[in-house]
């Protein structure tokens, strides 16, 4: 289904007067479409005549431009340049090597902890868990990582929505504050290492290319959001179904680890994580829809609601909104359906993020008396338009100790 929210302005007088506000209003006047069908998301994501219109990528445009962009905000051939380069990084050989190594020896960490204490914020190991494997691939290693997790996760924290002039502006100057604390604590470290010696990682190839620090602290902070708040929510979403859903659990626990991959997929497809991905259309496209082809207006503002797409009975078969890990779909379309996008910016990570939440999910699944004491509150961010659960809180009975621990020694 594709909708017209609004439509370009009507004009019957010639213009003598060329207003210097009216480029930065165009997209108050462009039309907006709404895209809730998989065909016509699909066709919109994979059409080279659209550019990246989320996460502010506009705004961003203006102030950085698209030259040395972060991979997410870059289009065309440089974007296909970029994600060729750092498509090694993402390689299904490294993800089931160097990452599952880190990803069983992190899960293994945090859970010892919790076995330990006996009680968990579920979003602080999660968040934990996300951000030391993405600072791997990024290649931010040279700092302290619970210091860095901790940063990151004041930047990305949304601002409370109310406040007068004063309050924004305070909001304003803190997000300045934090941007730069985690360049000169974290970002900065790690360049001045690999400017010495260039390793296997993201911050290494950009400096092979010439990004400046300012452009490599864009880069990173995009894989932060990218990365690690994505993971971090995801990881939560799951393990709260599972603990919710003891049949489900079973299931997760003795099954192999594909099939544990395609429950965790299905649930991320009826909780997407990015719930709206938009794109500016530069000419014409064509797409096809329930009832039949349409034309979405050059300069349109294109806004994809994930969820409703996923939710298609053309790319889920019967009983879209059920949770149902053995639903046939038709050839190439991914268990997740669109929540980890499609097209040229479809998510490099997203093999990584299923194996972090299967590996981690196993292992904390597995510990005796588990039990979710307090279920997440959901808030959504305003920026990413994805959901955030916090506070959500996990016991367990911490007689049993580590297995590594002195309780079992
Ligand atoms: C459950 C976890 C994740 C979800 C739901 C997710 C979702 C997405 C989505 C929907 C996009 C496409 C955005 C668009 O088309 O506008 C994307 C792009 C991206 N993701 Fe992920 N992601 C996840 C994990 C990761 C991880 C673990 C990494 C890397 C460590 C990562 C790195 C990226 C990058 C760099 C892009 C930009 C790619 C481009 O524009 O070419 N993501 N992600």
């Amino acid at each position: 289904m594709v909708s017209e929210s609004a439509t370009a302005r009507a004009e019957s007088c010639p213009r003598e007067f060329q207003s210097r506000t009216e480029q930065a209003r165009q997209s108050d006047v462009s039309p907006v479409v709404r895209i809730d069908g998989f065909a016509a998301a699909r066709d919109v994501l994979r059409s080279p005549s659209v550019r990246q219109a989320g996460f502010n990528a506009e705004l961003v445009a203006r102030f950085i431009g698209r030259r040395h962009a972060p991979v997410l905000y870059q289009d065309g051939e440089p974007h296909q340049r970029q994600r060729s380069a750092t498509a090694r990084f993402f390689a299904p050989r490294v993800v089931t090597t160097r990452y599952r190594e880190l990803i069983e020896r992190l899960s293994r960490d945090l859970i010892d902890r919790f076995r330990a204490a006996g009680r968990a914020r579920l979003d602080d190991m999660s968040l934990e868990l996300a951000v030391a494997v993405a600072a791997d691939i990024v290649g931010l290693t040279d700092s302290p990582r619970d210091r860095m997790a901790a940063r990151l996760n004041r930047f990305f924290t949304a601002p409370p929505r109310d406040g007068g002039l004063r309050a924004m502006l305070r909001q304003v100057l803190l997000g300045q504050y934090r941007m730069l604390s985690f360049y000169w604590s974290d970002v900065r470290p790690a360049i001045r290492a690999r400017r010495r010696q260039p390793r296997e990682d993201v911050i290494s190839h950009l400096i092979g290319q010439s990004y400046s620090n300012r452009e490599i602290l864009t880069e990173c902070l995009t894989y932060g959001a990218a990365g690690m708040t994505t993971t971090r929510e995801f990881i939560v979403m799951a393990a709260w179904r599972l603990l919710e859903h003891e049949d489900l659990k079973a299931r997760f626990l003795a099954t192999d680890e594909q099939e544990r991959m395609t429950i965790l997929e299905e649930v991320l497809r009826l909780e997407p994580v990015v719930s709206v991905l938009k794109r500016r259309a530069q000419r014409e496209i064509a797409v096809d829809t329930e009832s039949g082809p349409a034309v979405i207006p050059a300069q349109s503002l294109v806004e994809i609601d994930v969820a409703a797409a996923n939710r298609d009975t053309a790319a889920t078969g019967p009983c879209p909104h059920q949770l149902d890990p053995d639903r046939t779909r038709p050839a190439k379309v991914s268990a997740s359906v669109m929540s980890f996008g499609d097209g040229p910016h479809r998510c490099p990570g997203a093999s990584v993020a299923l194996h972090e939440a299967a590996i981690f999910l196993d292992q904390l699944l597995r510990v005796p008396g588990l039990r979710l004491e307090r279920p997440p509150t959901v808030s959504i961010n305003p920026v990413s338009t994805g959901y955030e659960l916090r506070d959500a809180v996990i016991v367990a009975d911490a007689a049993f100790g580590t297995p590594h621990g002195p309780a079992e020694r």
